[in-house]
């Protein structure tokens, strides 16, 4: 049997001092030097929920389950707190703190006596950040989800989180509901702890661990009170302490085939545009080579079978009922679109855990004969103004086809007058002014607002038509942006442009006034002005220092700006890349006295 790195810690004779030192602080609690000096594995159990983060928050009680299920196997479980990552109270971004988090918790698996981890994922970039952790360090992991919360309902229809305030503001904005009201219809869409019900970012990341292989078949899409997700944490526990025997790591499990899996699985089920940027610092971490043009070759022509908002009508409960994951996974399988080969942290692999997962309800989860939508994915694009940019196609309304694509001559491509907003503020500022003369054939755009510009990254760039539109019928008009949307927004915005204006992308030069045209079939978009002029206003702009951006107000934003990378390629801290499952490359750190 392998000797475990804990070893190192609490039982060296070669250095009995240092293990005397480790182990006396630990006993201080009640542990014995029976248990840490028995060769059993010691776990880790990442706990990212705590009053800052309620979607995480359920994390605290299952613990227990999960401590239980480590026991019961043979393990010895140490939790410890996770960089708390909130998405809806994190100010500036939740953005800015994923790469903290992925930082603190790469030093925490590699800096303690650490044998293997459960990472509690749920909230979105949680979720990301404790799997590109794991797939730095290397060491035996695997993710437990916390679930999405029950259906929120009001007077008898599904309220989706996220989805149903895209819908409220609009409501507000055309009179029709006023501040009391507004509070509760969005107040209705939570009604139980877990987090965002909707498939958002955080169910799509959760659904996404799954199907790359990383957490329990079944596991994703179980509601957070459901009597399963307790005992979906008992066997979290336990499988871990046995993937530590075996040494089954992050990167047997994170392979090519594995990324292309997660791709495919996202279109099918309507994913959350900020699926890229955490996949692709994923496979950046673990070293797998995956561009974010992957993203339309291998996702695009795949079909939209899951029928949850924004792209459907049905959210997390109705998903799991209609056997989530798995029966996605098996549907796309019985028509050859899933590596089955991929191994998972069960130890078996995704085509004998998922043969026999069939769909429970087809009107959630769709065969792949009558799916929602075909051709579902993202449509990646670039031009002059971006290198590239994500289109969530899956969630294209009737509506916006008819006004923007149904010019028979050039049924792919439209063409329209560009409104400029510099960050949200702006856009709130000035949206309902009727000196910009926004009608139905305006392209809005947002910048400032990636990863330097926010920083962050902003999910602004899904923004409402003005209130006089609203009230003629015009519910969506586009908007691109190099900021990011939230993943419950059924806006079929051009988002993540990269690089962003504060990076020097031609999003800055852009004016108010000027025609764009974008053409969904070339994959482009261009403003429709020379290249001499381009270059007219770029010089313009760098002789006054390029494109601004607000100061920073804290350490790490500083810090996180000069080394982050572009949402294309997965905003990662660009020197971290380069370090490579340090448990196995590094070896171990020095003793600390
Ligand atoms: Fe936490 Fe959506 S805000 S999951
Ligand atoms: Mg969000």
């Amino acid at each position: 049997m392998k000797k475990l790195r804990s070893r190192a810690w609490f039982d060296n004779p070669e250095n009995i001092d240092m293990t005397a030192l480790y182990l006396e602080r630990h006993l201080n609690h009640g542990l014995t030097r029976e248990e840490l000096q028995s060769g059993k594995p010691i776990i880790g159990i990442a706990q990212s929920g705590s009053d800052l983060n309620p979607c995480n928050r359920h994390h605290i009680i299952l613990a227990q389950r999960i401590r239980e299920g480590i026991r019961e196997a043979g393990g010895i479980a140490f939790e410890f707190p996770v960089h708390p990552i909130h998405e809806n109270s994190k100010r500036p971004t939740a953005g800015l703190d994923r790469n903290l988090a992925y930082l603190s918790l790469v030093e925490v698996l590699y800096g303690y006596p650490l044998d293997g981890v459960v990472l509690t994922i749920g909230c979105d970039k949680t979720t990301p950040a404790m799997l590109m952790a794991a797939a730095t360090v290397n060491i035996p992991a695997i993710a437990f989800s916390v679930g999405p919360m029950l259906n929120g309902w009001f007077k008898g229809k599904r309220t989706g989180s996220g989805t149903i305030i895209w819908k409220a503001r609009e409501m507000m904005a055309a009179g029709e509901i006023g501040y009391e009201e507004f509070i509760e219809l969005v107040a209705s869409s939570a009604p139980s702890v877990g987090y965002c019900n909707t498939m958002g970012t955080a169910s799509t990341m959760n659904s996404l661990t799954e199907a790359i292989g990383m957490q329990l078949p079944g596991s994703a899409a179980i509601p957070a009170p459901h009597k399963d997700r307790g005992a979906m944490a008992w066997r979290t526990g336990k499988r871990i302490v046995d993937m530590v025997h075996e040494d089954l790591k992050p990167s047997d499990i994170l392979t090519k085939q594995a990324f292309h899996n997660a791709i495919v699985v996202n279109s099918a089920i309507g994913g959350s545009t900020n699926a890229p940027i955490h996949i692709n610092a994923l496979a950046r971490h673990i070293g797998v080579d995956l561009d974010i043009t992957d993203w339309q070759k291998l996702g695009h022509h795949i079909p939209l079978l899951v029928n949850l908002q924004p792209a459907g009508e049905y959210l997390g409960e109705d998903y799991h009922r209609a056997g989530g994951v798995p029966a996605v996974v098996n549907e796309l399988m019985k028509k050859g679109l899933i590596h089955e080969d991929a191994p998972t942290v069960n130890g078996k692999t995704i085509g004998e855990n998922y043969r026999d997962t069939p769909i429970l309800d087809d009107d959630v989860i769709r065969p792949f004969g009558t799916p929602l939508k075909s051709d579902a994915g993202f449509l990646v694009l670039r031009g002059n103004l971006f290198d590239n940019a994500v289109m969530k196609t899956s969630v294209i309304s009737a509506e916006f086809k008819d006004r923007y694509l149904s010019n028979p001559d050039d049924p792919d491509a439209f063409e329209g007058k560009a409104v400029v907003f510099d960050g949200p503020e702006d856009y709130h500022h000035r949206i309902d002014d009727p000196a910009l003369e926004i009608d139905e054939y305006t392209m809005l755009f947002m910048r400032g607002t990636g990863p330097i510009g926010y920083p962050g990254a902003a999910e602004v760039v899904n923004m409402r038509p003005p209130a006089y539109l609203i009230k003629r019928g015009i519910h969506a008009l586009p908007c691109i942006g190099d900021g990011r949307q939230s993943g419950t927004s059924g806006s079929p915005s051009i988002l993540n442009a990269s690089p962003e204006a504060a990076a020097g992308g031609n999003l800055a030069i852009l004016q108010t006034g000027d025609r764009v045209r974008m053409d969904l079939r070339a994959g482009t978009v261009n403003a429709m002005i020379s290249d001499q002029e381009i270059a007219r206003r770029r010089a313009e702009l760098d002789a006054k220092g390029g494109y601004p951006y607000p100061d920073h107000q804290t350490p790490w934003q500083e810090i996180q700006r000069g080394l982050v990378d572009q949402l294309g390629d997965g905003a990662v801290l660009k020197p971290a890349v380069k370090y490579q499952r340090i448990a196995q490359t590094k070896g171990l750190p020095r003793d600390n006295h």
